[in-house]
């Protein structure tokens, strides 16, 4: 290895605190609503978060991504039109209470928050054979939601909130945003500074459902397969770690 190779390499291991701060950030990243402020994104901050997501794993290095910024008034607001109208008939799907519930829940910002970002996957960026796509298509649509997440998760750190909102006609985003038909649109989100983060995830602040037990989620060699005598040790050690993430904590 070069001496450059190695310096560089070595820059790569995290501080104690760095890797700590990224904890933290993933802890903490929340999906924001009810809690956006008017004021501008720094120019800075938003290229800094879309190098992020532009930094994202993809398969076959297609990078299929594309990011359309929508500041102007009036596109947000024929993308609200949408998702009030999504949002009516979604409303009718539950019963009793809990469309009850559902109706008082706020499950968008898009007029609140000052940029709104929907990131794209285009099905044809990199040709009809993709290396890593050959025998799942659907692989550059999961990478297009890595760089969702990357962009999430810098937001945070850079103290931003985002909002996933996806309770909108696919086609009626493709008409307010001129997509071409092999582009699909994968994320709407709503992006702006907040007046402060949850704690926890809306949707269990408000009873709508719980975290899961990590525990019953993991298996052992086959799907639902219960661990051995050798593997207790390490579920607890996954209890207490889950224990720990819901104070915020790290174990
Ligand atoms: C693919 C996806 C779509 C989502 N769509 C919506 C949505 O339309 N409206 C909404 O309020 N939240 C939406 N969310 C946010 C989830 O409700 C939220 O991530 C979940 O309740 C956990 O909360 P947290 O992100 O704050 O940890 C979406 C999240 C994802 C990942």
């Amino acid at each position: 290895m070069t001496e450059t190779a190695a310096a560089r390499q070595s820059e790569m291991t995290l501080s104690d605190q760095d890797r700590r701060g990224l904890y933290r950030t993933i802890l903490g990243r929340r999906d924001v609503r009810g809690q956006f402020l008017p004021d501008a994104i720094d120019d800075g901050v938003l290229a800094r978060i879309l190098v992020a997501a532009h930094h994202a794993p993809s398969v076959g290095f297609m990078q299929p991504w594309s990011f359309i910024i929508i500041r102007s008034p009036e596109q947000r607001a024929r993308v609200k039109a949408a998702f009030d109208r999504a949002n009516t008939e979604a409303a009718l799907m539950f019963d009793g209470e809990r469309a009850e519930k559902y109706r008082a829940l706020k499950l968008e910002g898009i007029l609140d928050a000052p940029v709104n970002l929907c990131i794209t996957c285009d099905r044809d960026r990199a040709g009809p054979v993709v290396l890593g796509r050959t025998h799942m298509a659907e692989m550059d649509l999961y990478s297009t939601v890595c760089a969702v997440e990357n962009l999430w998760l810098a937001a945070r750190a850079e103290g931003l909130g985002v909002g996933w909102v996806s309770i909108i006609e696919p086609a009626a985003l493709r008409t307010i945003l001129d997509l071409p038909e092999r582009v699909v649109p994968v994320a709407y989100l709503c992006l702006g500074k907040v007046s402060h983060f949850l704690a926890q995830p809306e949707l269990e602040n408000k009873g709508w459902r719980k975290r899961l037990p990590l525990e019953e989620l993991v298996a052992f060699d086959r799907f639902n397969g219960p661990g051995g005598a050798g593997d207790e040790a390490f579920i607890e050690r996954m209890r207490q770690a889950q224990q720990a993430a819901e104070k915020g904590e790290l174990a």
